[in-house]
């Protein structure tokens, strides 16, 4: 399998009309500004991380004996390739280990949430934020709401 491009550097170019910030390539990434306050997408992504993922990556996107660190992960995988493993799953049976990564392309409360994620994780590699709960956050915008309805599927 050809190699992908790596990652863009995950400083932020720009912010988008929704409060995403995104790097030079306009994949999605964090924001930190200098009172420590997050953007929203980190601060969704922290949640929706320790939901989804935590119980097999471990807390903070550390890893666990199971699964691998993602804020390891995300510093040599580009933003297509997470989205990719994340819908379609992936499982790795070298050395007689049986370690499944399960697809999740089905689950709204994952792939509604899927740049939240990987947001939160390039922001934890490097450790640009520390481990637990961002302690402030930018506001959500009425745009992040309005998508995040659309792709629920709720009609509130
Ligand atoms: C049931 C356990 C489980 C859950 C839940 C889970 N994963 Fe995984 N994930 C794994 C395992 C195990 C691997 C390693 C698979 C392999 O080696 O092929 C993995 C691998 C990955 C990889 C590839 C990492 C690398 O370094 O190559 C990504 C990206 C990933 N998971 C993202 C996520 C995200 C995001 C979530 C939450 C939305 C999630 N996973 C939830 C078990 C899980």
């Amino acid at each position: 399998m050809a190699k992908a491009e790596p990652p863009a550097p995950s400083k932020a170019v720009k912010q988008d009309d929704s409060g995403k910030y995104v790097d030079a390539k306009g994949d999605p990434t964090f924001n930190v500004k200098p009172d420590g306050a997050v953007d929203w997408y980190t601060y969704s992504g922290f949640r929706r991380y320790h939901s989804e993922c935590h119980v097999c990556h471990g807390p903070d996107g550390e890893g666990s004996t199971y699964a691998p660190a993602l804020k390891e992960s995300v510093k040599g995988i580009n933003y297509a390739e997470f989205y990719g493993i994340v819908v379609g799953g992936r499982q790795n049976l070298s050395g007689g280990e049986n370690k499944v990564m399960p697809a999740l392309g089905d689950n709204k409360n994952v792939m509604c949430y899927v740049d939240d994620i990987y947001v939160y994780l390039r922001a934890r590699s490097g450790d640009s934020i520390p481990r637990g709960r961002p302690a402030s956050h930018e506001e959500k915008s009425p745009k992040a709401t309005e998508a995040e309805h659309a792709c629920l599927g709720d009609q509130n």
